[in-house]
């Protein structure tokens, strides 16, 4: 009998706050999310593999002894990242037919090039009998996408998307990796996914040239600053004190990046408190600086942000991925969901002639097989 496959399961994410921070050594507040990306899986022994997407038109097959650049492999660069940085940690693959689908907008900011590579990273473990850590898949996923695919993005989404846990965020400290679940009250808080309609492909540069931006900052301070690593490590003060020495640019990228870090550490408290409101206003503080000093927010972004605070029930709201397009993340009390839901998508509707996708969101779960119910 053929072999039907295998399926398997890695969640979405939704970052509560800590706006471009991982990839400064900060410490993020993710939540993953109950949408994903399923991998129906086989593996063949004639080290050739197929790859198809429910989501892309072409189907992208090659041998695994000639792996395709990032180029050619199209969409299909997460998986043959996968594939290569196996190869080059030494292990020899048999051959795989991968068919991804899933209900994670590409591009939106929720994360499913992580889900992709998570998912791919669990079935490949799965499939060849490895053992295979949660912890592991991400930090595989985390080298395939930066060493591979060329995204210079943190550790944040493949921890986050490998890591989830129902009920609670992660706490995740992004320079030495350790975390902890952070219990959310979760009978006052509701996550609604506010999407502006507009996709960004960060193959395509501008997470890039953030980053670069701000490793600039960082560089002109550690040159003042011996043993300095991270932007994570400067205090607000300490860089206002050396304003001077950075161009405008500079100060304003690493402006956001240690107010951010001391909004995600006073954000940790008033969760353990359960005081959703001034988290909110963290939400709020976090977006304008997303917008203002890091400027990768865009204008159907902020109207969504502006329209979500406008509902009495919305503690708080702010992009959430890279920004650049893609979707905002709103807190809102459960039982206002659907009246938040529909005030907002006229409010878009009215201004940009569009509906945007407004959708509640549930907590996801740590990656795995999916078996029949
Ligand atoms: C993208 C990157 C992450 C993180 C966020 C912004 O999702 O992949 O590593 O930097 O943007 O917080």
């Amino acid at each position: 009998m053929a072999d039907s496959g295998r399926c398997f399961f890695a969640s979405g994410r939704v970052n509560l706050l800590g706006a471009h921070i991982d990839y400064h050594g900060g410490c993020v507040l993710p939540v993953a999310v109950d949408r994903g990306i399923v991998v129906l899986a086989r593996r063949r022994d004639d080290r050739r593999f197929r790859l198809a997407s429910a989501q892309f038109p072409d189907v992208i097959a090659g041998e695994l002894d000639a792996l395709p650049d990032r180029a050619a492999a199209g969409w299909a660069a997460y998986p043959v990242g996968i594939f290569a940085l196996l190869a080059s940690e030494g292990r020899r693959l048999p051959g795989f037919d991968l068919v991804f689908a899933g209900d994670l907008p590409v591009g939106a900011g929720l994360s499913s090039s992580a889900a992709l590579l998570v998912a791919t990273a669990t079935a490949v473990a799965a499939l060849t009998d490895s053992e295979q850590s949660p912890i592991d898949a991400a930090r595989l996923a985390f080298r395939a996408e930066t060493g591979f695919v060329g995204v210079r993005c943190g550790i944040m989404d493949p921890f986050a998307s490998a890591l989830g846990r129902p009920g609670h965020a992660l706490w995740l400290d992004c320079k030495d990796q350790s975390h902890d679940w952070l219990p959310l009250p979760v009978d006052r808080m509701a996550f609604v996914m506010l999407d502006s309609m507009t996709r960004r492909d960060l193959k395509q540069g501008g997470l890039n040239r953030r980053v670069e931006e701000s490793l600039g900052a960082l560089a002109v301070l550690q040159r003042e600053l011996p043993g300095l690593t991270c932007l994570r490590d400067v205090a607000p003060e300490e860089l206002d004190r050396r304003r001077d020495r950075l161009s405008p640019l500079q100060f304003q990228r690493a402006r956001h990046v240690v107010t951010e870090v001391a909004r995600v550490g006073r954000a940790r408290e008033l969760l353990r408190r359960g005081e959703l409101l001034e988290f909110g206003q963290l939400m709020w503080a976090s977006h304008l600086s997303s917008r203002h000093l890091y400027e990768v927010s865009t204008p159907r972004l902020d109207a969504l942000q502006e329209l979500a605070l406008g509902h009495p029930a919305c503690y708080g709201a702010r992009l959430t991925g890279a920004g650049f397009g893609g979707c905002a993340l709103a807190v809102v009390r459960p039982a206002a969901v659907e009246a938040f839901a529909e005030q907002v998508a006229a409010g878009f509707a009215d201004r940009f002639g569009e509906r945007p996708a407004v959708h509640a969101l549930g907590f996801g779960q740590a990656p795995g097989e999916v078996h029949d119910a």
